[in-house]
């Protein structure tokens, strides 16, 4: 079966933009046609609220609790409320699954569970999107050593941007001498607000981060979407958010295909 690409959105801070950047993606994606897998990480379970998979009796946590547990049985086709959506798959979290990531640190084979639960997936898919939760555990380390390209959404405060120091810090841990690669995306800018968007992107600039092109604009429609609990991209179809994560799912296509060393 062929290798998915793997995309992991990570961000040691809160807020920044990470599930809804990986909802977003990963929907662009799907409507490009590629047979997309989204895994919810964080026991949060924002990205199972929003794609109407919330409330499945067997999730994620099932596989931490037992590294045998049958993956393809956790893997359910993505909603728009009530309707599927073509081409989009999930592995919902459950609030449990901080507790059991913890737990499963008694495995000898426990940054591997993830990855050797993939590996018995019996239906081939493009691409993974991963959910990361903004701290650092079991979990995330599971799926970093997994992930092909580290996407960390920056909310263009100083605080996201310590976030992303935290992170680079344990993937470095993680994955010892082997390269990584990673981009940061600018999420939530606001053209009015200039001295913090010109301060931000200075600090950006001075530390040398690979950054994609695409700004994530701000909008009130992620705000409705999520109350309504849709997908931002499909929920606000044809405009900014759908612009947006669409010019940036280009790019992400573009960069994948020659992917600059980020170590
Ligand atoms: N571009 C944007 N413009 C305005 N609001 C946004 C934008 N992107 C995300 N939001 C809103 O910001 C809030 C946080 O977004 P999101 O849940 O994606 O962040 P997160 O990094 O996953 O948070 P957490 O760390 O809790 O997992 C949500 O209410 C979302 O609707
Ligand atoms: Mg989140």
């Amino acid at each position: 079966m062929k290798k998915p690409f793997i995309f992991s959105f990570a961000n040691s801070k809160g807020g920044v933009g990470k599930t809804t950047s990986c909802i977003s993606t990963g929907c662009c994606l799907a409507e490009m046609g590629y047979k997309t897998l989204m895994i919810d990480l964080d026991h949060q379970g924002n990205l199972s609220d929003d794609l109407n998979r919330g409330d499945e009796d067997y999730t994620i946590t099932d596989l931490f609790e037992n590294p045998k547990f049958d993956i393809n049985s956790i893997v359910y086709t993505a909603l728009d409320r009530e309707t599927p959506i073509e081409n989009l798959y999930i592995i919902p979290a459950d609030i449990t699954l901080a507790i059991e990531a913890r737990s499963a640190e008694r495995f000898r084979h426990r940054l591997s569970i993830l990855e050797d639960g993939l590996k018995r997936l019996q239906t081939s898919f493009d691409f993974i999107l991963i959910d990361l939760r903004p701290a650092i555990d079991l979990s995330i380390e599971n799926a970093l050593l997994i992930t092909d390209l580290i996407v960390i959404p920056v909310d263009m405060d100083r605080r996201a941007i310590k976030g992303i120091e935290d992170l680079l810090q344990v993937v470095k841990e993680v994955r010892r001498n082997e390269g990584y690669v990673y981009t940061l995306v600018k999420t939530k800018v606001n053209g009015s607000h200039k001295k913090m968007l010109t301060s931000t992107n200075a600090h950006i600039k001075d530390l040398n981060y690979n950054v994609m092109q695409t700004e994530i604009r701000v909008s009130e429609l992620y705000k409705q979407a999520t109350e309504a609990h849709r997908p931002s991209v499909i929920y606000a179809s044809g405009q900014r958010p759908y612009q947006d994560y669409k010019a940036l799912t280009i790019e992400l296509l573009n960069l994948i295909k020659e992917p600059k060393n980020g170590a």
